[in-house]
């Protein structure tokens, strides 16, 4: 199984999204790929945001060795599923979508809300973890159960 998790920067959202499913993945003993990029491309090469990294930590999480990287055309192929954090990632990453297959890779993450950008807001940082780990346990139930 290959997941990929997808934001604008890659540096905020999805590196948090990486990092949850990782470990969740390694405790439940899984051979799955976890990976995570950005649609944007000006945080390429950078660690996440600090504020990511410290949240994260307090969750006994290390995320800080991550480095962004852009979404590409080949993801598409390459990953089983790709959840995105909100609809202008959607848009971007079905955007690049060739067939009706890759299209039905893409899903939010959380069905019915979008995780919401937190770059400009401190404060938005642990609902945002939280979110996304909730989201993750179930989506590991989920996925388990489609091999
Ligand atoms: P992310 O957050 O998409 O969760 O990584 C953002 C990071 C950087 C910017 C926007 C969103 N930015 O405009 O630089």
């Amino acid at each position: 199984m290959k997941i990929l998790m997808v934001c604008l920067g890659n540096i905020c959202r999805s590196p948090i999204a990486e990092g949850v499913m990782q470990k969740l993945v390694k405790d439940n003993g899984l051979n799955w790929e976890v990976d995570s990029a950005g649609t944007a491309s000006y945080h390429i090469g950078s660690h996440p945001d600090k504020r990511s990294i410290a949240v994260a930590k307090q969750h006994g999480i290390d995320i800080a060795q991550q480095k962004a990287r852009e979404f590409g055309k080949s993801d598409l192929e390459t990953f089983d599923h790709i959840y995105v954090m909100d609809r202008q990632n959607y848009e971007n990453v079905t955007s690049l979508a060739s067939n009706a297959e890759q299209m039905s890779k893409v899903e939010l993450l959380i069905p019915e809300r979008i995780v919401p950008d937190p770059y400009y807001d401190d404060a938005l940082f642990l609902p945002v973890f939280e979110m996304i780990t909730t989201q993750c346990e179930k989506l590991l139930t989920e996925l388990k159960n489609e091999n």
